[in-house]
């Protein structure tokens, strides 16, 4: 039997954001992506990767999030903690919106209505990679834009809307108990590395690892770096 872990996609991402996850990693875990079925707020979503692992008949899973993923893998475990074998919290943070931040995102709703999901590609584009990235790797470029422009703009709009309503789950991180593994990109500007260590430092046990040369979507600019993150974090079959 192999352990199972449930992926949890980005803003505004697809489960093809993890298509490099399951194919280096499915030897080893039974790998699960998703696209959301129900994205009105946090705690729907969590049910969301409830009803998916009631669906696989998984008792307990390991829950990896990157950015909104993370938020939601925090919902998840602040709602079903007794599901959660252990957190991998990658290029993501603990806090709420800001004001700053929450007003945005109700200006990319209006943009999302009205121009749709290329205007929202544009905008975040340059926040979202490396810049080694964008010299070196136009591929990764292009299909990041492309997962991005096949965005339903009312799907980008209700995850704006989760995002903005989110709770602050500071709180909750001294009340991790499973092993927890935080992952950032040494050049993420949209989730600091620094957010990361917050995160780190607050979870007792957690670990920590810092891929280089990735921004934002580490799991998808550095796929080998990230997996081996993953692989070298030992989850046992027995204890799921
Ligand atoms: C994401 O990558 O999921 C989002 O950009 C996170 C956010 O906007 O807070």
């Amino acid at each position: 039997m192999k352990s199972p872990i449930i992926f949890l996609n980005a803003f505004p991402m697809n489960e093809t954001m993890w298509n490099d996850q399951v194919e280096g990693l499915s030897g080893k875990f039974q790998t699960i992506t998703f696209d959301w079925r129900n994205l009105t707020s946090m705690e729907s979503m969590a049910d969301d990767i409830n009803n998916q692992l009631n669906t696989l008949s998984i008792d307990r899973a390991t829950i990896c999030g990157l950015s909104m993923g993370g938020y939601a893998a925090l919902a998840f475990y602040r709602k079903y903690s007794e599901r959660v074998h252990s957190l991998i919290l990658s290029d993501t943070r603990a806090t709420e919106d800001t004001d700053d931040v929450r007003k945005r995102r109700f200006e990319m709703m209006d943009i999302a209505r009205q121009k749709g999901s290329t205007a929202i590609a544009d905008i975040m584009m340059p926040g979202l990679l490396s810049e080694m990235t964008f010299q070196s790797n136009p591929k990764i470029v292009k299909r990041v834009r492309a997962i991005i422009e096949s965005a339903h703009p009312e799907l980008i709009v209700s995850a704006l809307r989760a995002m903005a309503d989110r709770k602050d789950s500071t709180d909750l991180l001294p009340h991790i108990s499973c092993p927890t593994l935080v992952i950032v990109g040494a050049e993420d500007k949209m989730t600091t590395p620094m957010e990361a260590e917050q995160i780190y430092a607050a979870i007792p046990g957690a670990k920590l690892e810092i891929i280089p040369n990735a921004g934002h979507l580490s799991n998808i600019e550095q796929p080998g770096l990230f997996n081996k993150a993953v692989s070298r974090y030992q989850f046992p079959v027995a204890s799921f």
